[in-house]
This record gives structure tokens, C-alpha cells and sequence, in this order.
């Protein structure tokens, strides 16, 4: 939880279309693993890009904490030496609050075939099960086992293997990824995740010396080498960021070019956005996106990439809600991510869960109330909601959406947004009511 004192609410008065640039920065996802990864050489790296975000803050300093030596050379770059780390032993307050925290075990691991590291928190978004990882390692030769909420990793030399993965995954492909790039012979990843953070982790182990193919495949192959040396490595842009922007000018009604994307990996985001009747229009790295009108109805299934993303599914079933006719999602990722629907019908959705599908029915518009984000992207799809909503809004809890977006409210205000950040929404709410009254 945060602390007491922290700007920790929005204040949003609703009603403005959002207009104008905004510059999208590098992806969480991909920042987290590749910090991780960068510790696998004594030498020193440098990574530029890196989003100055919750997550990724947290991350380093869980790593400062095992001896890693961490330069902040600006806002989004940092050099990283892994030469000092004392202890394979990680266990902050920190850590345990992010998900990501995993890639440290295939990071330590890979490098000194130890490795324990508190199993993950992150966004309580559904069962998050870590099977995956533990087959991967196990293959490689490692023996794993989970004691007080740890899990220690240890072997005496990692051997190469071919693995299966039973379902797509993000963080088991990466983490495995890791864990092998320094093993003896030639590994395997087969049904191996695709998403576009899994190929900036394979280019950036592979700018490091590894030598990964075929990442952006279901077929990742994996020759062992004997050291992995310095580098310098920009992380790539943030696919749900910028897909987030997207939906804004939607939702809000209005028109953004969205900047410093890769437009290729934003497709079946864009996909869904001219379906509900957007104007998408796509540059080298860029995308703008125009909403005219009323919003249609479609329907969504999240998936693994190139599929639509379970990460942007919230923000969707936003639009949705605006829009016109019968929409449905099918959440096939993970279980809990409608948690957002509950807060969004007291803003006036009419959207009805069963099972893992959101049946939605669209209103013709929002209105404010007093609402809590329930995880990181649930949370900016209520900020969506909040902005195209009559009246003001007061959101809780926005320590979630600050885990994975960088100045999301003055991003929002540059683009003509009324948000502003408050330690005290208790006397705020106050006021309106008794403005309302009086
Ligand atoms: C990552 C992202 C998260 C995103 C998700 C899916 C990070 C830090 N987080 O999460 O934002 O929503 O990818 O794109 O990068 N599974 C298993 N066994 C395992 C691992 C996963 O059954 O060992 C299942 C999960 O329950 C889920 C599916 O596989 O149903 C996908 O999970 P995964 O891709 O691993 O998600 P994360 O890496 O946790």
C-alpha cells in the first residue's frame, strides 16, 4: 500500500476530448526483464529507455539491495554493473510487490546457478500460476523448490533442453530464456510466447553476446555461450501505453497522434479501434487516432500476441461501454480482470460477467463518482472513463497506475485533460458535495 500523504487520488472533471501529441516511453515489461538480465555480465551496461515507473524503480532497488551497482545517468538511463553481487538471495519489501521479480531467479540462475527470490506479487488480476518456470528450470537441470513463500533455485552445471510449455507465456519463455543463454549445447523453447518484450529480452541478451534465434516465433533456439559482455541497448517503445493513448482519443472522443511507437505492434489494438468506426492513420513511428461520433459495437477476445492483449482488455471494455449496441469480451488470459465493470457501472455502464465473458450494452455516456482503481491497467481504463464521464471523478488508489505509467495525469492534462493528483480526496469530496447542496 502506499504511504499515508501520497498523492494517492485523481480528481478528474470529465468532458473534454482529449487533442493534441503524446510521446510514449520505453515498455514497462520489456525495462523489467531486461534490467534483470543485465546483471548476467560483470561488465557494465547501459540501458537507455528504461520508463521511470513504479515497477521498474522498485526492481532496481531490489537489485542495489543483492550489490548491484546502479548509475542513473538520466531520468531513462542507467548503467548497470553486476560484478558485486554479494548475495543470490533477494528478499526486500520491494521485490515481493512485483510481478517481475521472477526474472531475477532466471537472471541469477543463468549467471551463478543460484538463485532465491520471493514469489511474485503484481496486479491481483487472477491465479497466477508458476509451473511454467519451474518446468523450464528443472529441464535445464536445476533443482527448484518453494519454502515461506520462496523460491530457491540452485544447480551445479545447466545443461541444454528441450522444452515444451504447456501454455503461452510471457515471463516462463523469458525466464527460461535467461536461465539457459550461458548452459551447455543447444536449448529449445517450443510454444514459446511471441510478444513483442519477449524479442526486446532476446535482442538484448543477444547484444550482450548470447546467441538466441527465433524469438517472435513459437521456436526459440538457444545456443549456450561461455560469457555474456557489455552493452548498450534501448528498450523498445510501450505497446500498452501507447495502445491506452489510442483508446483515450476514442473514449474521449477526440484526435491524438501517438509518437515513438512500432505501429506493427499496435495492429490488432487498431484493429478493434476502426471496427467501433475510429480513423486510424499509421507513420514510421507513429499512430493517430480520430474518433468521429458515436463509437459501434464489436467483440474482443484477449490472447497471446499477435492477439489482443489481455493488458489493453480494461480499456477496451471502456470504449465499449460508450458504444453503440451489444459489445462482448472474452478474458481468456487471466480469470480477475473484470474487476473493473463493478466501478464502471456506478459510473453508469451497463455491463453484465459471466464467466470469463463481459456482456456490455452501450450507455450514452458516464457520469463522475467517487471509485477506486482495482489494479495498474484497470485503473487507467477508469481514468478513460473518468475523463469522458459529466462531472467529476475521484479515484483511489492510483499507486497502481503509477506502477506502469510515467506522468500519466500531466501527459493527460498536455492533451487538454482536467486530472490532478490529491493527498487528500476526503476533504475534496467534501466540498463538492457541499457545493452540490448549497
Ligand atoms: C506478463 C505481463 C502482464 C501481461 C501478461 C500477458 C509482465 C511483468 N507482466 O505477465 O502485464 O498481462 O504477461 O501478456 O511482463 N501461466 C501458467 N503457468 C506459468 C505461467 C503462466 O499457467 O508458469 C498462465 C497464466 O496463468 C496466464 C497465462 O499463462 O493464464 C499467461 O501468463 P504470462 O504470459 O506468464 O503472464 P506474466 O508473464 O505473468
Amino acid at each position: 500500500m502506499s504511504p499515508k500523504n501520497e498523492l494517492d487520488h485523481y480528481i478528474v472533471n470529465g468532458g473534454k476530448p482529449l487533442m493534441g501529441e503524446v510521446s510514449i516511453g520505453g515498455a514497462k515489461n520489456a525495462a523489467l526483464a531486461i534490467l534483470a538480465a543485465s546483471i548476467m555480465t560483470d561488465e557494465t551496461v547501459t540501458i537507455e529507455n528504461v520508463p521511470d515507473v513504479r515497477d521498474t524503480n522498485a526492481m532496481m532497488e531490489a537489485m542495489e539491495g543483492i550489490g548491484v551497482r546502479i548509475k542513473r545517468l538520466d531520468r531513462h538511463t542507467v548503467e548497470i554493473n553486476g560484478s558485486q553481487v554479494e548475495n543470490v538471495n533477494i528478499d526486500t519489501e520491494n521485490i515481493r510487490k512485483i510481478r517481475a521479480s521472477y526474472y531475477l531467479l532466471g537472471a541469477l540462475l543463468g549467471k551463478y546457478r543460484h538463485a532465491e527470490v520471493p514469489l511474485p506479487g503484481g496486479c491481483d488480476i487472477g491465479s497466477r500460476p508458476i509451473d511454467q518456470h519451474v518446468k523450464g528450470f528443472k529441464a535445464l537441470g536445476a533443482k527448484v523448490s518453494i519454502k515461506g513463500g520462496v523460491m530457491k533455485a540452485t544447480a551445479e552445471q545447466l545443461l541444454s533442453a528441450h522444452i515444451y510449455m504447456d501454455v503461452v507465456t510471457v515471463g516462463a519463455t523469458i525466464n527460461v530464456m535467461m536461465a539457459s543463454v550461458m548452459a551447455e549445447g543447444k536449448t529449445i523453447i517450443e510454444n514459446a510466447a511471441k510478444e513483442p518484450h519477449v524479442v526486446d529480452v532476446a535482442n538484448f541478451l543477444n547484444s550482450m553476446g548470447a546467441n538466441i534465434k527465433g524469438a517472435g516465433t513459437d521456436i526459440i533456439r538457444i545456443k549456450g555461450v561461455d560469457r555474456l559482455h557489455s552493452c548498450t541497448y534501448s528498450v523498445i517503445p510501450d505497446q500498452i501505453e501507447a495502445g491506452t493513448f489510442m483508446y483515450a482519443a476514442a473514449i474521449t472522443g477526440g484526435n491524438i497522434l501517438i509518437k515513438n511507437v512500432i505501429p506493427k505492434h499496435l495492429e490488432s489494438i487498431s484493429a478493434k479501434l476502426e471496427e467501433m468506426g475510429c480513423h486510424i492513420e499509421e507513420f514510421d513511428d507513429a499512430v493517430k487516432v480520430s474518433s468521429f461520433g458515436k463509437l459501434q459495437s464489436t467483440n474482443i477476445k484477449t490472447l497471446p500476441y499477435p492477439g489482443f492483449p489481455t493488458d489493453m482488455q480494461p480499456q477496451a471494455g471502456v470504449a465499449l461501454a460508450l458504444a453503440e449496441g451489444v459489445s462482448t469480451i472474452t478474458e481468456s488470459i487471466f480469470e480477475n480482470r473484470f474487476k473493473y465493470v463493478d466501478e464502471l457501472i456506478r459510473m453508469g455502464a451497463d455491463i453484465r460477467v459471466e464467466g470469463n465473458t463481459a456482456i456490455i450494452e452501450g450507455t450514452d455516456g458516464f457520469s463522475g463518482a467517487h471509485i477506486q482503481a482495482p489494479d495498474l491497467r484497470a485503473g487507467a481504463a477508469l481514468v478513460l472513463a473518468a475523463l469522458a464521464a459529466d462531472g467529476t471523478t475521484y479515484i483511489d488508489d492510483i499507486h497502481f497506475i503509477e506502477r506502469g505509467y510515467e506522468d500519466f495525469d500531466k501527459k493527460i492534462r498536455d492533451l487538454g485533460g482536467d486530472i490532478k493528483k490529491t493527498a487528500d480526496i476526503k476533504t475534496a469530496v467534501k466540498k463538492a458535495k457541499y457545493k452540490l447542496i448549497s
